[in-house]
């Protein structure tokens, strides 16, 4: 376990560390994670003692690292920089077995670790006795994260090893990060500026920002619950709203500009382009676009006799939603009152578009049906619905 308490370092009257109090258990994985400056690199560098403390304490296993050797401390722990370069002029097999070399660990261990660790990546025996430049640079890749993973530490930290790899090979380093660090039981430190990498690594996030951490917890919790403005907007809305589909709203799945009718036009003109657009609903709107009603077939044939324009057969009384409201409220207003659709207007009512019944379905289905609790008894029939508006 390594325990931060009420760390800071400061250089010179700059305070880069700000009080940090954290704990972490053995075998998580955790990722350092804030803006460039906010301290990601400080706090990670003090768990080995290469910065050390202005005030606090860190405890490994409840004990204080100040009371320990440094160099003991640093061969526990293991240090990854950024790009996990191979060294041009050692084979495969000294490149990984560096830091057991270091720690003076006989031939046969050596050997032995070097093996399995390459087969677990895939990669044939032979490639041990290869220069680096032999192989390709996935190849490399995925030697330098075995190295990184090679002598027995319970703590390894990684200062954005992956930062400046192309997405693809990122992508499959990162799994392999992942997936070794959880069969093999490390505690693994990662910084990162990269809220992707996060979420996909971290067991429990630490989000820093000026020297202080502002939230710490699992990509579930920050996801759902961000402490702040500043994490909502690290997260980014496009994150936020996969990972909470309910916080969608109508703007994202609604028809943009649905057919609509003024007023003033004749019924004739309207039933043409119901026809035309094939709708059996018009929606009718000023000349400044304002939502004034909604007329459909039926209202059509109970006023052929007497009526002449939209306006004196359109039902003024329309059921809408407003731009920027949340999907969850709409789905419940749709499935419940049996809506075939309902539209959305912008602050100063006018039409901008429509959110159908069927769209909805759909959402709910994939995302939403699991947030709400009594989404399972509203009947998600899409056809043959009946308007009670
Ligand atoms: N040796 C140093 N002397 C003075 N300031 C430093 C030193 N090391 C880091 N800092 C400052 O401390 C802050 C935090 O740095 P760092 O931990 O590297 O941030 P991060 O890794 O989050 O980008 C930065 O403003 C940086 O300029
Ligand atoms: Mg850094």
């Amino acid at each position: 376990m390594i325990e931060f308490k009420k760390v800071s370092k400061v250089y010179d009257d700059f305070v880069a560390v700000d009080d940090l109090n954290l704990k972490f258990n053995d075998g998580e994985f955790i990722c350092f994670i804030g803006t460039s400056g906010s301290g990601k690199t400080t706090s990670m560098r003090m768990i080995n003692r290469m910065e050390e403390p202005s005030s606090g304490q860190i405890l490994i296993d409840n004990e204080d690292i100040m009371d320990k050797n440094p160099v003991e401390l640093r061969r526990r722990i293991g240090y990854v920089i950024q790009q996990i370069g191979l060294m041009p002029h050692m084979t495969v097999y000294e490149n990984i077995t560096l830091v057991p070399k270091l720690l003076k660990w006989p031939e046969e261990k050596k050997r032995e670790r070097a093996e399995k660790l390459i087969r677990r990546v895939d990669l044939p025996l032979e490639f041990l006795d290869r220069y680096p430049q032999e192989l390709s640079g996935g190849q490399q890749q995925r030697i330098g994260v075995i190295r990184a993973l090679a002598a027995d530490q319970d703590i390894i930290l990684m200062d954005e090893p992956f930062g400046a790899l192309d997405p693809i090979t990122r992508d499959a380093l990162q799994e392999l990060v992942k997936h070794l660090q959880s069969e093999m039981g490390r505690t693994v430190i990662f910084v990162t500026h990269d809220m992707d990498e996060a979420i996909k690594l971290a067991d429990r996030i630490v989000i820093m920002q000026k020297g202080k951490v502002v939230q710490f917890d699992t990509p579930d919790n920050i996801l759902a619950n961000p402490a702040n403005q500043f994490v909502e907007d690290f997260i980014g809305e496009d994150r936020l709203l996969q990972a909470r589909p309910s916080l969608q709203t109508v703007d994202q799945i609604m028809i943009k500009d649905p057919v609509s009718v003024t007023p003033g036009k004749t019924l004739q003109e309207a039933i043409k382009l119901m026809r035309n657009r094939k709708v059996d609903t018009l929606y009718v709107t000023d000349d400044s676009g304002v939502l004034k009603g909604i007329v459909d077939l039926e209202d059509f044939d109970r006023n052929r006799r007497r009526a002449t324009s939209v306006g004196d057969v359109m039902s003024p009384e329309v059921y809408f939603v407003r731009t920027g409201t949340l999907l969850r409220d709409t789905v419940q207003r749709i499935l419940k009152r049996g809506f075939k659709s309902i539209p959305v207007v912008d602050e100063k009512d006018r039409l901008i578009g429509l959110v159908t019944r069927s769209s909805l379905a759909e959402i709910v289905y994939d995302n939403i049906w699991g947030d709400m609790d009594d989404a399972k008894d509203i009947p998600l029939e899409t056809t043959a619905v009946s308007e009670d508006q």
